[in-house]
């Protein structure tokens, strides 16, 4: 098949496209995907890099967490997928620990079935791609913060992909009596068009100076010091760029499909929505590129690849 591989940690040159790369296997608790599209995150690059590399599988790497395709193969163990399903998900269980060697910007991509969920039915496969990790990431941390409805959020970093779904998931999901999000200037519109209350330009304001105080503080874009300090007495706040003072948390994303399941009817009502950026997608014969506008940190949403051979 062909695949997107480096055998070496480094810049986006260490990409190469290879075209005769070998199939993978599967598990018992595993089916093959024929991936139709696959989205980038931040933790490609960082793990091209050789961040993770003390946890990290064997080089060569098919990079790729998020994919949208079709499934193809199954085994006895099985139950709940079968070959012709649509579905979708990220691929790796822990992020950061031993990703998959062979991941989503490949033609084929063996994965667990527990990570995966039928995609649904209204969004096509650039648009489901763009889903997986940044909206389980978005999910997950509001449920550690064990926020609930009437509460009221402050999300720095309101237009990037993770930033995107916690707008949304807190004020269309949660029930957030009050959502409040950072981003540049030309970003402040999409803030209220995904949910937001009061958008807040960061190149002229200091969230951290404002009076308004919140139950829940999301940092998806690492100021943990200036995030604490915006947060009510007896609230917290949410890192996911590394640590954070109390009252403040930190995790890592663990995949899991039923989350998607259970996000599916906002999904299908169109309540929730991925957020695509204007160059959304590239081809496969440029995940170089696309790799290089992600690390330019200027796209507005989910970067994609589609279509995959
Ligand atoms: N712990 C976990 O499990 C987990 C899961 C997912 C992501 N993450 C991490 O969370 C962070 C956000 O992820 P994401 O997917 O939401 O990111 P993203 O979509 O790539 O965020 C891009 C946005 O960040 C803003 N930005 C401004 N300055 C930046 C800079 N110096 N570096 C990066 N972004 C900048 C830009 O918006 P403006 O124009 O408004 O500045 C840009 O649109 C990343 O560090 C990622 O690795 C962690
Ligand atoms: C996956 O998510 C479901 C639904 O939120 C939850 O019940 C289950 O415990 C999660 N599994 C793991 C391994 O986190």
């Amino acid at each position: 098949m062909k695949a997107w591989q480096y055998d070496e940690y480094g810049s986006v040159d260490v990409l190469k496209l290879a075209t005769d790369v070998a199939v993978p296997g599967i598990n018992e608790d595993q089916v093959l995907v024929k991936v139709v599209a696959a989205a980038l995150n931040p933790v490609d690059y960082k793990r091209r890099l050789g961040y993770f590399k003390a946890t990290d599988s064997p080089l060569p790497i098919i990079p790729g967490y998020d994919v949208a395709g079709v499934v193809v193969k199954v085994v006895s163990e099985v139950k709940g997928l079968k070959e012709g399903d649509e579905v979708y998900g990220d691929v790796n269980e822990k992020a950061l620990d031993g990703p998959k060697q062979f991941g989503t910007l490949a033609e084929y991509v063996a994965v667990e079935e527990r990570l995966l969920a039928l995609k649904p039915k209204n969004l096509d496969f650039v648009q489901a791609a763009a889903l997986p990790l940044a909206i389980e990431t978005a999910y997950e941390g509001l449920e550690r913060a064990k926020f609930t409805e009437g509460q009221s959020i402050l999300v720095l970093n309101g237009a990037g992909g993770v930033g995107s779904f916690v707008i949304q998931l807190a004020k269309h999901v949660f029930g957030a009596s009050k959502v409040a999000a950072t981003s540049s200037t030309t970003k402040l519109e999409l803030l209220k068009n995904l949910g937001a209350d009061i958008a807040i330009d960061y190149t002229k304001h200091n969230f951290e100076d404002l009076p308004d105080k919140y139950d829940v503080v999301y940092d998806a874009i690492g100021q943990p010091d200036k995030a604490v300090k915006a947060v009510k007495e007896g609230g917290s706040a949410i890192s996911i760029t590394g640590p954070i003072p109390p009252p403040g948390f930190s995790f890592v994303l663990t995949s899991n499909g039923s989350v998607l399941t259970k996000l599916s009817p906002y999904l299908e009502s169109g309540k929730v929505k991925p957020v695509l950026d204007p160059k959304t997608p590239f081809s496969f014969e440029k995940v170089n590129e696309a790799y290089s506008y992600l690390e330019s940190h200027r796209a507005t949403g989910k970067i994609v690849i589609y279509p995959i051979p």
